[in-house]
Formats: structure tokens, sequence, C-alpha cells
């Protein structure tokens, strides 16, 4: 057997065409991509073929070309939305290819998977599911990138405040799921307490609820879900600012710079926004869409129903 170990064939093997893998010849792979592109996870189509038998003389004679290739999770992914029949050939060469690749990742997602999985991650035609496919207009950051960014914030803060023990402050609610990822990739050690506020039509910002900790001579690290005009913001350090930390620096982890009407120093910024209304992963739209593992754009209809609740 002349098998090339770790090489991967660039082509498909013209002598053994793979009836159910051209690009997007079944409906449910071009759905999906567009799962896949919805929830901006990086994917490539049919990247890799693996050989998986040879002739005598070396020649193929048989490959496999998993459906997806998903990067981020170095991940393979074939689709088996078909016929039976097909389904007991692929689970063939799923076990042939993982004898020959056992460091490869696959998964073989069968059509019963496939739907509860379009549906799980609100692509589909679920209740539940189907309202926020006609609410939001796009996802602008998926739950992997939310999270990879918060690790990398909290090694950062880690490193910032080496020695240090930290008063996290995070002001409710859009803060709820954020401050506790973030609290738990921070590294030293470190106590929590919160403010709520509210923002009156006309007479500015108000505190609703205040610390119970005193912050004198601690250092205060305010963490915001987003930081829009900049006006809650500067309110909330002048009066963090009174009691005499010994620092106060502010975490904020969505950032619309071009709306800045107040100058606020935002020491750790998670990712800037362009200016659009956006909900999910704690942030609302009149205190719903808050479980949202991602944060995306509301669409416009949804939005123009009227002006937004603080939280
Ligand atoms: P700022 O005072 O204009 O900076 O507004 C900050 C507050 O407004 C945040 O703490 C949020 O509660 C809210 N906010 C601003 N933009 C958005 C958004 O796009 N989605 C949800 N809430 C927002
Ligand atoms: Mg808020």
């Amino acid at each position: 057997m002349n098998r090339q170990s770790g090489e991967l064939a660039p082509t498909r093997e013209p002598g053994s065409p793979e009836p159910d893998s051209q690009p997007f010849v079944h409906p449910a792979e071009d759905e999906f991509a567009a799962f896949l592109d919805f929830y901006r996870i990086q994917y490539q189509y049919e990247p890799t073929s693996f050989p998986l038998r040879w002739h005598d003389d070396g020649r193929i004679a048989e490959m496999f070309t998993p459906d997806y290739y998903l990067p981020d999770q170095d991940l393979y992914v074939e689709l088996t939305t078909m016929k039976q029949a097909h389904v007991t050939r692929k689970n063939r060469k799923m076990r042939r290819l993982q004898e020959l690749h056992p460091e490869i990742n696959i998964v073989l997602i069968y059509r019963k998977n496939y739907h509860e999985i379009l549906s799980r991650f609100g692509y589909g035609s679920v209740d539940i599911t189907s309202l926020r496919e006609d609410q939001i207009e796009r996802i602008l950051l998926s739950q992997k990138e939310i999270q990879a960014r918060v690790r990398e914030l909290g090694k950062q803060i880690s490193e910032d405040y080496a020695g240090k023990s930290i008063l996290l402050v995070g002001v409710l609610k859009g803060i709820t799921f954020f401050l506790a990822d973030l609290a738990r990739s921070i590294t030293r050690p470190l106590a929590i307490d919160y403010m709520q506020l509210t923002r009156a039509v006309d007479d500015g910002v108000q505190i609703d609820k205040d610390l119970d900790l005193d912050i004198e001579g601690q250092h205060v690290l305010l963490v915001e879900d987003i930081v829009n005009t900049g006006v809650t913001m500067d309110f909330l350090l002048e009066r963090l600012r009174e009691r005499k930390p010994a620092s106060l620096r502010v975490c904020a982890l969505l950032d619309k710079a071009d709306r800045r009407l107040a100058p606020v120093n935002v020491r750790y910024i998670g990712f800037e926004i362009p200016n659009e209304f956006v909900v999910g992963y704690g942030l609302d739209y009149r205190e719903l869409y808050r479980n949202l593992p991602f944060v995306c754009v509301l669409k416009k209809d949804v939005y123009e129903a009227g002006p937004a609740l603080e939280g």
C-alpha cells in the first residue's frame, strides 16, 4: 500500500466521484453554510480529500471529502441528511478515515441531529428560534469571538494588576454575563459589587442601587456592557472618584466610539462596534434578548417600535 502518511490529496480522484459532495449539491449543505455564516463561524467547504484506499500500483481507489472544515474548532463536519444507503457508506468511510488519521477531529451529523442543531442555535423552524430569526438582522459577534476576547481581557487585567487585588464594580443589568465570564478569567483575588442606574429622560443619570462595599483605597475596575455617548460612564466615574479608590479604571465589552459626547478613558475595550443598536450577551431591548449567547443587531422594524429601556 502506497499510503502517503499525512499528505492530503488536493483534488478529488476523477475515477471515484463523490455523488453527494459536489459544491452545495444538497440544499442542506447550502443551509448549513448559511447557518455557519449567520453565526460567523469560519468554514471551508470541502477543502480536503483524504485518500482511503489504494490500488496495488499505488493509485488512489477511494477517497473521502468531508463537507466542511471549521478552522476555529479544528473540526471536519460531514452532513448526512440523505438516504440510508449513503449513511451506511459514509459510516464506513468515517471509520476508515479515523483508522488512517486518528488525529483528525470529524463529526458526522445525521438528519435528525442536523435539524436539532439548527433549531437549538436559533436558526430554524422551532417557535422561539423562528421568532429570533425574524427579529435579528445579523450577528455582530459570535459566542466564540466573545469568549476568546473575554479571556484575553482577563489575561491582560490579571497581568496589569499583578500583586494587587481588584474590586470589580458592575453596572446592572447588562453586565450580568460579561462580568461573570470576565471575573472567572481574571486570576487575581477580587471582590464583586454592583450598582444600578436609571437614566431619566431629561435629568441625566441617577443611582438606583449603590455599592455595598467601601471602595476607599481599593483598586476599582468599573465594568460596563457598552459605552455609547459616555454620559453614563462619566457620571459614574465622578461618583466613584469622590470615594477615593487607590485606582479607578474602566473595562467595557463594547465601545461605540463614534457616539461619544463625554470624553471617558476606557482602559480595556472588548470590541469597537459601529453605531447600531445591539442586544444579546446581557444587553437588552425592552428587557428582552439578554440571554442570546451572541451580540447581534436587531431588525429595524423591531427597534423602531419604540425607544429602548436602560439597563
Ligand atoms: P451612554 O451613557 O450613552 O454611554 O449609554 C450607555 C448605556 O446605554 C449602556 O450602559 C446601555 O445600558 C445602554 N445602551 C447603549 N447602547 C446600547 C445598545 O446598543 N444596546 C443596548 N443598550 C445600549
Ligand atoms: Mg447598562
